[in-house]
């Protein structure tokens, strides 16, 4: 009983132990997972040092985005700089007006980034866990994300243990951290719920400065229902995936999928589990969403290896009352192995994600608009998309009431790039783009998935424009942005009430 080895001490006590300019690491990927007492009584602590007029913030690294947590301390003002990712609407603000310093990352590379020493120390781990016993074994919670390497290389320990969550998924976890190079060996993960590790993190109970107790739930609210352009995209990505099965493309027994977040992956999820034509499946994936658990259970889904449960405190709590079923089904592990490039490569893994714009030759950006504001940051999106058997990317083929164009002649900020984009996928279409060349991936993107009230603009700019390999024109490249950034619109005389 960890009471009998480790100081327990109040989320207030522990966030006192924080001091002004440490790197302090927090478990969680997504919301599952994060710690939520100790990070909201530092936003307090921060809040009060500086209305008395002190110096207060960190430098914040979590496993991916974290939910209130980053609301909280951004809103306190105590974040200074943050990496991986992040999807707070206030910590967004901060980091597009440059008060906070973001270092956007494919998640893969965090925990190797950290043991090769490239953010320097990490003062502090505040890692939600079910359980530390007395020789430091630490049984994390919902999600594995980076917390084996911020326990590992964190000076001082601070652990929240929540008693909301089963004291089960330990038999979920499958932890192992990769070595540094030149000493890593193949990882034998051979199928999706191959495990590899050890269910917890062993640490030096030394470094264990305080353990907090808490019993507050992840507070993931459920997906909303898919709106009808989500549904058409995901109609479209289910009738190519029966193509390629029926061609021979899949395999019979298929592929493991990772779906991103968000509607339009809940919506595929949804057509998927309705085709009768497609086989049970696996899921080879960062994050594990609510629908996946539905078709869990209706035996759709075979089992899933996955980085986080992100899913609401509804479902959760039917996967804790039935243990039995899902613990054997679903396997946790830290981002560096659910998001591993030779394992996404060897399992033949379909990836789905999504992108805010892509261009005439399938570029794709998810992450800054107009090439300077992020949303929300790179995520897993590259480490699947450049690895996978089959890379699809989907959006909208309109944003904002139909005055953007998400298919642009070129697009702002570059993350997944022509080489490893495949398949691009909007309501109005479907561009399978393998194997074509730059016209030919212009054609199929122009005539399947550009927005009607777009084509002929892309087509001329593309018949005017200098000829090479790829047809670009530099000076007019980026003129739809400048026509929205000046007047409000892509195309100015668009009429939007066709949309
Ligand atoms: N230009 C400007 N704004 C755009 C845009 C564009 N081309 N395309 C979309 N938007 C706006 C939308 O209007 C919406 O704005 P709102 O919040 O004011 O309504 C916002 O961007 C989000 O778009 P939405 O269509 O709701 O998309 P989403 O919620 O599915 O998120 C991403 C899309 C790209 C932001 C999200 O998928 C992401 O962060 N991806 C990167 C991380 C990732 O892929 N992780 C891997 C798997 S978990």
């Amino acid at each position: 009983m960890y009471r009998y080895y480790y100081p327990v001490v109040t989320a207030e006590e522990a966030a006192a132990m924080i001091e002004d300019g440490q790197t302090v690491a927090f478990s969680g990927f997504t919301a599952a997972g994060a710690p939520k007492a100790v990070p909201l009584a530092l936003a307090k602590r921060g809040k009060e040092l500086h209305d008395k007029g002190e110096q207060f913030q960190i430098r914040a690294l979590s496993g991916a985005s974290t939910g209130a947590l980053d609301d909280n301390l951004a809103e306190s003002n105590v974040i200074s700089w943050r990496a991986p990712y992040q999807s707070s609407r206030i910590l967004r603000s901060q980091i597009n007006k440059q008060q906070v310093r973001f270092t956007d990352l494919h998640l893969s590379h965090l925990p190797q980034m950290i043991s090769f020493g490239l953010f320097g120390k990490i003062d502090v781990a505040v890692i939600e866990a079910v359980e530390i016993t007395a020789d430091g074994r630490v049984y994390l919670s919902t999600a594995i994300g980076a917390s084996p390497t911020f326990l590992m290389y964190a000076d001082k320990v601070i652990i929240e243990i929540n008693r909301y969550h089963s004291v089960r998924l330990n038999e979920m976890a499958d932890i192992h951290v990769l070595p540094p190079p030149p000493h890593r060996s193949p990882i034998p993960i051979y199928s999706p719920l191959g495990k590899i590790g050890l269910p917890y993190v062993a640490i030096d109970p030394k470094k264990v400065i305080g353990v907090v107790e808490n019993d507050q739930p992840d507070g993931i609210a459920p997906l909303v229902e898919p709106a009808e352009v989500h549904h058409k995209i995901a109609e479209q990505v289910v009738n190519f995936l029966l193509k390629e099965l029926h061609e021979g493309r899949i395999p019979k027994d298929f592929l493991p999928l990772q779906a991103g977040v968000g509607n339009v992956a809940n919506a595929v999820m949804a057509v998927l589990g309705e085709s009768s034509e497609i086989p049970p499946f696996y899921m080879y994936t960062e994050v594990l969403q609510d629908s996946l658990i539905d078709l869990m259970e209706d035996g759709k889904i075979l089992g899933a290896s996955t980085c986080s449960l992100t899913i609401s405190d509804q479902t959760l709590k039917r996967v804790y009352e039935d243990m039995d079923y899902f613990a054997p089904r679903i396997v946790l592990r830290p981002q560096e192995l659910s998001n591993n490039p030779g394992v996404i490569r060897r399992l033949g893994v379909i990836s789905l994600n999504t992108a805010l714009e892509a261009d005439l030759t399938g570029h794709a950006n998810s992450t800054h608009i107009l090439g300077k504001d992020i949303v929300n940051g790179i995520g897993g999106s590259g480490d699947f998309t450049r690895n996978a058997y089959l890379s699809i990317f989907v959006c909208p083929s309109v944003a904002k009431g139909g005055r953007i164009s998400t298919i642009v002649p070129m697009v702002t900020h570059g993350d997944n790039n022509e080489h490893s984009v495949q398949v691009l996928v909007t309501e109005q279409g479907l561009a399978d783009l393998r194997g074509l060349d730059p016209m030919e991936r212009t054609r199929r993107i122009i005539n399947n998935c550009a927005h009607p009230a777009y084509r002929d603009y892309l087509w001329k700019y593309w018949k005017e424009s200098p000829v090479g390999h790829i047809r670009q024109d530099l000076s007019r490249c980026f003129e739809l942005h400048q026509n929205l950034v000046e007047s409000g619109q892509m195309l100015p005389d668009l009429d939007l009430s066709q949309f």
